[in-house]
């Protein structure tokens, strides 16, 4: 059932459309932000997984990506896309809104795509927190505060600095945004310190 602000996990086809790789290229977008080989990456509300595949593919066999969704829907729409992909490290879990199943400190990079507007509270951003390594970021691509036909309605949409706000409240410090395509904006932001 579509509840909120929430993306519609029965419209999760429009995710992988073709079309959204021409306004919103992954590989391209993740190349912006520090991934490399061999590191530990969770993408938060992975949807089916178009950040998830090309991101495994960065981070390859020595890497590891966690693909985390409070949707079932969405995690087996993922696992599906997977099971042609069998030389990816992934592993897919469901999370909940206040709970990331993973040890703390134990990756290096958390990313949230089109996914901090969705959040309800710091919980989910906390627990980013609490799974990331210290000297790990947080990558965040979220829609622009414009209006337009694609995505989600203006009222649900986060300026930069609302963005910023929130990822105070969730325990990080953002860095300065970037362009990531015609409709989004990029941030990466580190755990705060003392
Ligand atoms: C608009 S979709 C984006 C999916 C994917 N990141 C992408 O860009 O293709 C937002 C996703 O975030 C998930 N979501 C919303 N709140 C969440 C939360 N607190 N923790 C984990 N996933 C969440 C939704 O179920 C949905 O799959």
């Amino acid at each position: 059932m579509p509840h909120g602000h929430k993306f519609d996990p029965s419209m999760r086809g429009h995710l992988l459309d073709p079309k959204r790789t021409r306004y919103l290229p992954p590989r391209a977008i993740l190349a912006k932000f520090p991934i490399t080989s061999g590191i530990v990456a969770v993408d938060i509300g992975c949807g089916p997984g178009y950040w998830t595949i090309p991101m495994a593919e960065i981070v390859g066999p020595s890497g590891r990506v966690y693909a985390v969704d409070i949707e079932e829907e969405m995690l087996a729409e993922l696992r599906a896309g997977l099971a042609d992909r069998p030389g990816l490290n992934v592993q897919v879990f469901r999370s909940m809104e206040d709970r990331i199943p993973l040890p703390p400190k134990s990756v290096d990079f958390a990313f949230l795509a089109c996914v901090l507007h969705e959040l309800d509270g710091p919980g989910t951003l906390r627990e980013a927190a609490r799974v990331l390594r210290p000297a790990g970021s947080l990558g965040v691509v979220e829609w622009k505060k414009m209006r337009q036909l694609e995505g989600p309605p203006y009222r649900h949409r986060l300026s930069v600095r609302q963005a910023r706000e929130a990822l105070d409240r969730g325990g990080f410090t953002a860095g300065d945004p970037f362009e990531a395509g015609p409709y989004h904006y990029a941030v990466v932001a580190r755990l705060k310190t003392g």
